[in-house]
């Protein structure tokens, strides 16, 4: 089952799902997939040395080489159809997707995102949990639809706010949660437990 990682950044993310695929320092595999490629926009993102690290293809394509996004995205869909994905995983990929890549890619493509979707779409969401007063927070997996961070959520994992926290460290424990939950929604998919089929969400079979 082949993986195709989009990122931007530090790809903790990525590390933890090279990891879970017997591609990290300890080649035991956890799950059934494989990374084949990592595509990034940033040449300087930290993720590319993981990447490289464990032997994985690397494409670095810069949005602003591109005059509109519609041309980003169509370079993009190239370079990842060549490494022929099972599924496309968002890791920290800084960039909203055309509405276009999204259907090219529909049912194939997941994000993580730092809250408990449907609250706190978009940035900044640990400092959010926080104003609202939320006396819970994590992080959410989800099938990607053209609405930013708002396609069916396949799983999520909860933490208690503690009164003493910050944004900063309910990022780190996000992070930690992040860096389970991903690598095993990878792995259902690669099993097969888990598919999307439009207007569905299907686990073993069943409706979710
Ligand atoms: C994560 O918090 C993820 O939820 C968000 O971007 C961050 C990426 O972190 N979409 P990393 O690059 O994987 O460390």
């Amino acid at each position: 089952y082949r993986a195709v990682v989009l990122v931007s950044g530090t790809g903790s993310n990525l590390q933890a799902l090279l990891d879970a695929c017997g591609q990290g320092a300890d080649h035991s595999k956890r799950i059934g997939a494989s990374v084949v490629g990592v595509l990034s926009n940033r040449a300087d993102a930290l993720a590319l040395s993981r990447a490289a690290r464990a032997g994985v293809a690397t494409e670095v394509l810069s949005h602003r080489d591109f005059s509109d996004r519609e041309g980003f995205d169509a370079a993009m869909i190239e370079r990842i159809d060549a490494w022929a994905p099972d599924v496309v995983v968002l890791a920290g990929f800084m960039r909203i997707l055309t509405p276009a890549f999204v259907a090219h890619y529909q049912g194939r493509l997941i994000n993580i995102h730092p809250s408990l979707l449907p609250k706190h779409k978009g940035l900044n969401t640990h400092q959010r949990a926080l104003d609202a007063g939320d006396s819970e927070h994590g992080c959410s997996v989800h099938f990607v639809t053209p609405e930013l961070d708002g396609g069916p959520v396949i799983a999520q994992h909860r933490l208690s706010v503690h009164q003493q926290d910050s944004a900063e460290s309910l990022a780190a424990r996000v992070h930690q949660a992040e860096h389970q939950l991903y690598p095993r929604v990878l792995g259902w998919l690669a099993s097969g437990r888990l598919q999307w089929q439009p207007e569905a969400l299907l686990f073993d079979g069943r409706a979710l």
